[in-house]
């Protein structure tokens, strides 16, 4: 990845955590989504006082890319306090698009230390469903 698309895409994922509608967790999560065509693509965590309706930051990223007409993905970055890694539905929902889709994990607290990872890592046996007819 181009160093610049690289450290855009770190800077995105902090400023979409810094949007994180989070008053039950308190937790703060930010995604960034880098498609082929150069876009890069937001979500933050969005949560609801009924709190299994709650939208995870990943997962609103993915689903502003596709919604906009992108399904070729470059990467992803994720930034939360503390650098933690994507929940296993988030995993999953991403890997729909790209089984080994690159992660960087960035700690909001040291943004400047990333940890690199993908998706073919983080969930290996991914769920395809084959094709009956
Ligand atoms: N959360 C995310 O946004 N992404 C994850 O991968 C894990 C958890 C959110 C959901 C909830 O708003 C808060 O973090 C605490 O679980």
């Amino acid at each position: 990845m181009d160093p610049n698309q690289r450290q855009k895409l770190i800077d995105a994922a902090l400023t979409m955590r810094g949007r994180a509608y989070a008053p039950y967790s308190h937790f703060h999560v930010g995604a960034a989504l880098l498609t082929a065509t150069g876009r890069i693509f937001g979500g933050c965590n969005v949560e609801n006082a009924s709190y299994g309706l709650t939208l995870c930051a990943e997962r609103v990223a993915v689903v502003s890319a596709v919604a906009n007409g992108e399904t070729e993905f470059v990467a992803m970055a994720v930034a939360t306090s503390g650098g933690a890694s994507p929940c296993g539905a988030c995993r999953q929902f991403a890997a729909e698009f790209r089984g080994d889709l690159p992660v960087l994990i960035v700690d909001s607290d040291h943004p400047e230390q990333i940890r690199e990872s993908n998706l073919a890592e983080l969930l290996p046996e991914q769920f395809r469903l084959e094709q009956r007819d």
